[in-house]
């Protein structure tokens, strides 16, 4: 096996809190205890496409810890396999895999750390039957891959999430409104769930649960009847009826994953409102669950698994994913998690606890 000297390291997807984290510690680990190099690719895959990326020193990862972000830029669009490029008003698709496997060979890339969600580990896989060692850390808010109890990022989108509805809360009661907060996760509800719970809302919907909007009308209606005249739902952007289909907020064409869900809340208002003549409000909350400092959760769980990545990259394990099992950090085959999502158990036992407190699911 060729002693590793240099490795590469990207963020790759939707940015989170905590990439920065995990920046500085691979960075640390690398450089400090084992005399690495290490070249930061900028703005994930694109950056090993187009040959952009950087020597990182000690100066450029001191103090990021708690920035928000990534200094490296990140791109969720791009995929070697499926490259677009606008030639006038058309869009093409080509393979530029060979032309990363050339800059990985031509900048001495021994290693590849790829901090990303599912579609990242995706393409490292692909990078890993090519013969490129890469070593993946898992991020997104969504805390929606598979082979890890948890994710970085997730605990600050949820505290995002849990503050916004704190603050929807006393409003809501002020003007005995139903006021509803979409919050993201695309196709898994555990922010909706997480988040739902810690601030006490009233209906939770998760897209595993499809809903039927005549159950949480009524049970809006009988909270009303019984005092309560304010509800608080949190709806998972990922949420549908009953034999219905998610609301897409957008496609784009460039992506090769191109839905971005959004705008379940406002079409779940109109309807809330119209059956029960209680005035209802939407918030959707967006792109804030992702920006920010990360919560101290967050910088811990970075700080381990940037650094477990390193010290098992070190000691010659090949393609594999750094993950979060019960309390310990310790790591499975990168393909193990290849095109699967992890998400929310119907029976998970917080559903169980929440359902018997009162909470409506829609179901
Ligand atoms: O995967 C993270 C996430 O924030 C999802 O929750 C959301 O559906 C999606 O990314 C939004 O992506 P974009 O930033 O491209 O709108």
């Amino acid at each position: 096996m060729k002693n590793i000297q240099r490795i590469g390291i990207m963020t790759s997807g939707g940015d989170c809190p905590g990439l920065n984290a995990v920046i500085r510690a691979v960075a640390k680990a690398a450089m400090g205890s084992h005399n690495l190099e290490v070249m930061g690719i900028e703005d994930g895959f694109l950056g090993l496409i187009q040959n952009r990326m950087r020597m990182l020193d000690n100066k450029s990862v001191s103090n990021i810890l708690t920035l928000g972000g990534t200094i490296l830029g990140t791109n969720n669009k791009v995929s070697p396999r499926q490259y677009t490029v606008k030639i006038n008003d058309r869009i093409e698709t080509r393979d530029v895999t060979d032309r990363c496997l050339e800059h990985i060979a031509h900048n001495h890339l021994d290693a590849l750390v790829v901090i990303g969600g599912d579609g990242s580990m995706a393409i490292a896989a692909d990078f890993v039957r090519l013969g490129v060692n890469c070593i993946g850390v898992p991020k997104t808010i969504d805390n929606d891959l598979y082979g890890t109890d948890v994710t970085f990022g997730f605990a600050t989108a949820v505290s995002v999430a849990t503050d916004a509805l704190d603050r929807i809360h006393t409003t809501a009661a002020s003007h005995h409104r139903v006021m509803i907060v979409e919050v993201m996760g695309r196709n898994s509800g555990w922010i909706a769930l997480h988040s739902g719970i810690a601030s006490g809302a009233d209906v939770i919907l998760i897209p595993e649960i499809p809903f039927d909007v005549k159950i949480i009308c009524d049970y809006i209606t009988y909270r009303a009847r019984h005092g309560k005249r304010f509800s608080i739902v949190c709806v998972s952007e990922g949420a549908i009826p009953v034999g219905g289909k998610p609301v897409v907020d957008r496609v784009d064409p460039t992506s090769p994953d191109p839905i971005r869900l959004g705008g379940i809340g406002q079409v779940l208002a109109e309807q809330v409102e119209g059956a029960t003549g209680i005035e209802t409000r939407t918030v959707k909350l967006g792109h804030v669950q992702r920006g920010g400092t990360p919560v101290p959760a967050d910088r811990v769980l970075a700080t381990e698994f940037g650094f477990k990545a390193i010290e098992i990259l070190c000691a010659g394990e090949r393609s594999r994913l750094v993950v979060m099992k019960g309390r310990t950090v310790t790591h499975i085959p990168l393909e193990e998690a290849e095109g699967k999502q992890r998400l929310v158990p119907p029976d998970d036992p917080l559903i169980l606890a929440a359902r018997n407190i009162g909470t409506c699911f829609g179901d």
